[in-house]
């Protein structure tokens, strides 16, 4: 099944985000949109396969960062003037429309972070120092990004607690026999990726989700490559916890969400001390401000905010249904264009897939097929990808990764495999 229809036959569409047909999308259009686009690389016309790096900007959210800097920026929460109030009011609207996305219950189950990275950080040092102690285990897979490893590894040295990895086999996929097993009686934490970055995979968090609840284990899931490519509902995988980087799904850098059960969240202490998270603070005792304020100290992201709002309302009027089975059409044919070049192998054939496709060329370093498509235009991500041990189970150093987003083409893809084959070519 591919990653779509296993998407639609598990879980319904977030409440706010259209459930349009799956028809063809206007590309043009959704092109036209995107000003970077126009961009000319070496004389030619830029083919932007990184998406899983970052993804370009809709002229929607660079309006809406401008318009709240000529006409709104005011800091929130503490101004009774009229500017303080429409910031705010604002950055309040960006936080039901993140909730709406991800389909949480509550807005106060949404946190504004700096990305993916701070979300994983949060969880690790304010649950994680709470409930994790000496000879406790935290259960990860052996595909996740350094951002789903390092924060717990940081927590395990410190708490004398030990990381373990589920392994996965020769498609990238996890080995979910061997992921049940490892949850044990000293579990106290399983974080998962919903989406490799490195492979392209998409785990079967229901059953993993389940699998970890029947042994009352909390889940983090590192939603990081989701969000920008399926609806996501958080009720409906009844995940602990959900992180994500706006830059990845059409919105700034800078800011990103984490969503956390709410009776989690108000038992869980600050991450950071500071202005807004407080209620009332005295040199004898500081009284922590509630959810969601209790975890964002200091001044926020406020123009991030608003503009990962108006990315979040740009998707949801295309449909992310519609852009999921664009996507899913377009993985499907650069796989079997690309793999299908002479001396390609791809690394990660899992069953369901989004986003991204990784291989290597037989003779080519990855960096260096990186730079001759970079000649050409084409800008796809080489190396390591932040996730080390995944190429460390594939036996390589490097892949060379094409990552897909709404406003790609099939053509791109045509130009991706013609740049691919200039490359071999040039070390025949
Ligand atoms: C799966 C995954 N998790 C986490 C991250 C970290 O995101 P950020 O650097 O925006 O915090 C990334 C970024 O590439 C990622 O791909």
């Amino acid at each position: 099944m591919t990653a779509v229809a296993h998407q639609l036959a598990h879980k319904p569409l977030p409440r706010g985000v259209a459930a349009k047909s799956a028809t063809a999308l206007d590309l043009a259009k959704i092109r036209g949109d995107f000003p970077i686009l126009a961009e000319k690389v070496h004389g030619r016309n830029l083919v932007y396969l990184d998406n899983a790096a970052t993804s370009q900007k809709p002229r929607a959210v660079i309006e809406a960062i401008v318009r709240y800097y000529e006409q709104l920026n005011a800091n929130i929460h503490r101004g009774v003037h009229t500017l303080s109030v429409r910031a705010t009011e604002a950055h309040d609207a960006a936080r039901q429309t993140v909730r709406q996305f991800v389909n949480a219950g509550d807005t106060r189950e949404i946190i504004f972070v700096r990305g993916a990275t701070e979300a994983i950080n949060l969880v690790a040092q304010s649950y994680g120092r709470r409930h994790v102690a000496a000879g406790d285990e935290v259960l990860i897979t052996a595909m996740e990004h350094h951002s789903n490893i390092v924060p717990w590894q940081i927590l395990c040295e410190e708490k004398g607690a030990q990381l373990k990895v589920a392994p996965i086999d020769d498609q990238g996929e996890l080995r979910l026999d061997e992921f049940e097993k490892l949850i044990g009686p000293r579990t106290k934490m399983v974080a998962v990726t919903h989406v490799s970055n490195a492979l392209g995979t998409v785990n079967p968090l229901r059953e993993m989700i389940e699998m970890a609840h029947r042994r009352r284990v909390p889940v983090l899931v590192d939603g990081a490559q989701a969000v920008p490519h399926f609806a996501v509902d958080v009720q409906a995988l009844d995940c602990d916890f959900y992180s994500f980087s706006g830059h990845k799904v059409y919105g700034p850098t800078g800011i990103g969400v984490l969503y956390g059960k709410r009776a989690l969240l108000e038992a869980m202490p600050p991450y950071q001390g500071g202005g807004d998270m407080i209620s009332s603070v005295t040199f004898e005792k500081t009284t922590y401000n509630v959810l969601p304020f209790k975890f964002e100290a200091g001044t926020p992201d406020i123009a991030g905010a608003i503009a990962l709002g108006a990315a979040i309302e740009y998707i949801g009027g295309i449909g992310m249904d519609r852009i999921a089975a664009h996507e899913d059409e377009l993985l499907a044919y650069a796989t079997e264009a690309v793999g299908a070049i002479p001396g390609v192998h791809l690394i990660g054939t899992a069953s369901e897939r989004a986003g991204a496709l990784s291989f290597v060329l037989d003779g080519v370093h990855p960096h260096d097929l990186g730079t001759i498509l970079d000649r050409e235009g084409i800008a796809i991500r080489t190396g390591h990808h932040c996730a080390q041990p995944v190429m460390e189970r594939f036996g390589i150093p490097a892949t060379a990764r094409a990552s897909f987003a709404v406003y790609n083409t099939k053509e791109e893809v045509d130009t991706l495999v013609e740049g691919i084959h200039v490359a071999r070519e040039v070390f025949a």
